[in-house]
């Protein structure tokens, strides 16, 4: 089954894949420890920036080879593509999807630049997912919840209008989640409502993509998946989750030296993450 495949189930069965961002192998291994588990699709995310540091072919690579290995459906995504021509890098590397994220441009600027990667992506077979609204933040542990402003919420209508326009095949929205989390790890709520307006509006035309899944509370998340999300990105629990464990782990061992010896507790946090974002997504026994 091809990434679309599993959008189209997903969509069909109400739950959604979880995107799990890396930026190391160590990552990659504890998600794919955990889809393996739990017998889930996966979707590995890259920023450009991780993208960079891992190095976009040999990010296909590993991807490709767990894939192989363990028979696994895992796909990946370039995650908030900014620069066309990195983007095209990546595609022709062989990346399964990319996210072009055109939110800071205006609707018709978005809308032009996402048709050429449209047109270039869909060439290749490749996925494409595009964004309106704007989604504020970073994917860090912050010290102040941001605010999210009224005019960066996605507008159902401008949702319509562009994948009428642009026959992406995802829609990354903001219906008031934020990249990054407060240091509670508890999020406010998110705008249910508008979630719901969007998805009156545009119906099956496109999957809806609900980003900044980190703290998200999980009764919103459940409702959200209930009204249509069929995917959500996780990256700051990851990161957390990893740094913290590692941090803990030299403490413990502060004369060990062999890199193998002092990760595996890191890759254990992360995979205890992934595993529980697996369940809440639903996406637990879908291969
Ligand atoms: O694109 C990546 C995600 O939206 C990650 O958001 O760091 O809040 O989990 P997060
Ligand atoms: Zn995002």
């Amino acid at each position: 089954m091809t990434i679309r495949d599993y959008f189209k189930k997903a969509q069909k069965e109400k739950w959604a894949i979880g995107q799990f961002n890396i930026s190391n192998l160590e990552t990659l291994r504890a998600i794919i420890k955990a889809a393996q588990n739990l017998k889930s699709p996966v979707i590995i995310g890259t920023s450009e920036g991780e993208s960079k540091f891992i190095g976009s072919k040999e990010a296909v690579a590993l991807v490709g080879s767990f894939r192989k290995e363990y028979k696994l459906p895992v796909f990946l995504n370039l995650d908030h593509g900014k620069d066309f021509d990195y983007i095209k890098e990546v595609i022709d590397s062989g990346y399964d999807a990319v996210h072009f994220d055109g939110s800071k441009l205006s609707l018709k600027e978005n809308i032009e630049m996402t048709k050429k990667v449209v047109e270039y992506g869909h060439k290749k077979k490749v996925f494409v997912e595009g964004e309106v609204g704007f989604i504020t933040g970073a994917s860090e542990i912050l010290k102040e919840i941001p605010e999210i402003r009224e005019e960066d919420l996605t507008s159902p209508e401008e949702a319509l209008e562009f994948i009428k326009e642009t026959k992406i095949d995802s829609l990354a929205i903001n219906v008031g989640t934020f990249h990054g989390m407060g240091v509670s790890g508890k999020d406010p709520n998110i705008n249910l409502k508008r979630l719901k307006d969007i998805k009156d509006k545009v119906g099956e035309k496109v999957f809806l993509v609900l980003h900044g899944g980190s703290g998200t509370q999980e009764k919103d998340i459940k409702e959200a998946i209930e009204l249509g999300i069929v995917k959500i990105n996780i990256n700051t629990e990851l990161r957390a989750a990893f740094t913290n464990a590692l941090g803990e782990s030299m403490k413990d061992k502060p004369e060990e030296i062999t890199p193998y010896k002092y990760l595996p507790e890191a890759i254990e946090a992360v995979q205890k993450i992934v595993e529980d974002k697996i369940k809440l997504f639903g996406s637990i026994n879908k291969i």
